[in-house]
C-alpha cells in the first residue's frame, strides 16, 4: 500500500514527491475541490499509468494543474483575453479553463483533442508541489491530474479515500486534510469563441458572467446545435460519480415510508420541515441546508453510506436554484446507477 504523508510531514516530502514524479510515478494530490491522481503532464508513459489505474477510457482528457499562470504558455496557445481575466479573478481556485493546446502537449493528456484543460488549484500543498515541480522542469511543470477515483465512482475528498480507490497504483499520497470545496471544479470552455460552462462547480455562472461582463451559453444548447456526441467531459456522462448502492432522489415527505422497510439510509437537509422521526433516525444523515456546506460533505457521506452495504440510499431532492446547481448535478449523476 502507498504511504500517506501526514499534513505536518507534507512540506518535507514535497521534494520526494517531485523525485517520484520525475521518475514517472503517480502521486495523490490534495486540492481544494477533490484529491487528484497526478503525473508529469509531459511524460506520456506516466500519464498512461493514470488511465490504467483509474480504468478510464482514453478519450476522456485530463486537466493540467499549474503552480503559476506564467506556465500557461507551456500548455496553451492563442490564449484569449477572457482567460487572463478569469485567471486573475479566480486562480488559485476551483475553475478549469479549456483552451487551444500548445503543440508540445502529449495527445494522451488531451484525449487527442486540439484543446487542453488547465487550472491552478487553491490548496497550499498542491501549490508547493506544483511550484517545486515546475522549478525542476523548465518548459513544462504541469501535472496532469484527474480525480483520484476509479472511473465512474465517487471522487475522493480525503487522503485515505485515494488509497481505498487506487491502492498501490499511487506511489505516495500527500495528505492535505479534507477538501474544502468537496466537488470538482467548474469547467469553462474558452476554445471555441463564446465561453461555455461544461461542468458546474463552486464558481457559478453568475460569478463568471459578472467578471467577464457577458452572458454564458448553456452546455446543452451547444451539444444540440453541433450534434457533438463525443464525451468531451467525462463528468457529462449521465452515470458519473455513482455509489454502488442504488440511490434514489425523493421529496422529504416521500422518504419516511421506504426507510421504514429497514436496511436503507437517507441523506436529508437540515430544514424546518424535517420531522423529529427522521431527525432521530439512526440511518439518516443530516447535511447543512446551504450549498457550499452541503457540497463539502456530500461525497464523503455518500462514500461512507456506500461502504455500509445498505440496500438503498434515498436522498432528499435539492432546491432548483442556481446556488444548488453544481450539487444537484452531482446528485443526479449519482442517482443514475442503473445505467452504469
Ligand atoms: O476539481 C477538479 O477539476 C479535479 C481536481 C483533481 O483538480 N479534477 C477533476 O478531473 O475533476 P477529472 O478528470 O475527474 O475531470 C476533468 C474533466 C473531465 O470530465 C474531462 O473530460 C474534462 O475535465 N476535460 C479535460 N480536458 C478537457 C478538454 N480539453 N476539453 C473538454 N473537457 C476536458
Ligand atoms: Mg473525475
Amino acid at each position: 500500500m502507498p504511504e500517506i504523508v501526514t499534513p505536518d510531514q507534507t512540506s518535507a516530502n514535497i521534494e520526494r514527491a517531485v523525485e517520484l514524479l520525475n521518475a514517472g510515478q503517480l502521486i495523490g494530490l490534495p486540492t481544494e475541490t477533490v484529491y487528484g491522481l497526478a503525473a508529469d503532464a509531459n511524460n506520456p508513459v506516466a500519464v498512461a499509468k493514470i488511465f490504467a489505474a483509474k480504468g478510464r477510457p482514453a478519450d476522456h482528457p485530463l486537466i493540467v494543474h499549474l503552480g503559476a499562470d506564467d506556465l500557461l504558455n507551456n500548455y496553451a496557445r492563442e490564449i484569449p483575453e477572457a482567460a487572463w481575466t478569469l485567471a486573475e479573478a479566480f486562480w488559485p481556485g476551483p475553475l478549469t479553463l479549456i483552451l487551444k493546446k500548445a503543440p508540445g502537449v502529449p495527445d494522451i493528456v488531451t484525449g487527442g483533442q486540439d484543446t487542453v484543460g488547465v487550472r491552478i488549484p487553491g490548496h497550499p500543498i498542491a501549490l508547493a508541489l506544483l511550484r517545486a515541480f515546475a522549478e525542476a522542469n523548465p518548459g513544462g511543470g504541469g501535472l496532469a491530474a484527474p480525480s483520484a477515483n476509479q472511473f465512474g465512482r465517487i471522487s475522493p475528498t480525503a487522503a485515505a479515500h485515494v488509497v481505498t480507490e487506487l491502492g498501490d497504483a499511487v506511489a505516495l499520497v500527500l495528505d492535505g486534510g479534507d477538501c474544502q470545496v468537496g466537488i470538482e471544479s467548474t469547467i469553462v470552455d474558452l476554445s471555441r469563441g463564446d465561453p461555455v460552462i461544461l461542468r458546474p462547480g463552486a464558481i457559478t455562472a453568475a460569478q463568471i458572467e459578472l467578471v467577464l461582463g457577458q452572458k454564458l451559453i448553456a452546455t446543452s444548447a451547444v451539444v444540440e446545435s453541433t450534434g457533438d456526441a463525443t464525451p468531451r467531459v467525462s463528468g457529462s456522462l449521465a452515470s458519473h460519480y455513482a455509489p454502488l448502492t442504488p440511490l434514489t432522489v425523493l421529496e422529504l415527505s416521500e422518504i419516511t415510508h421506504p426507510l421504514a422497510a429497514g436496511d436503507c439510509a437517507a441523506i436529508v437537509r437540515d430544514c424546518a420541515e424535517l420531522s423529529v422521526g427522521l431527525r432521530q433516525h439512526g440511518h439518516v444523515v443530516i447535511l447543512a441546508d446551504q450549498p457550499a456546506r452541503y457540497a463539502h460533505d456530500f461525497y464523503r457521506v455518500l462514500r461512507e453510506l456506500d461502504a455500509k452495504g445498505y440496500r438503498h440510499i434515498y436522498v432528499q431532492n435539492l432546491p432548483d436554484t442556481q446556488a444548488w446547481l453544481a450539487v444537484r448535478d452531482r446528485l443526479s449523476r449519482a442517482a443514475h446507477r442503473e445505467s452504469l
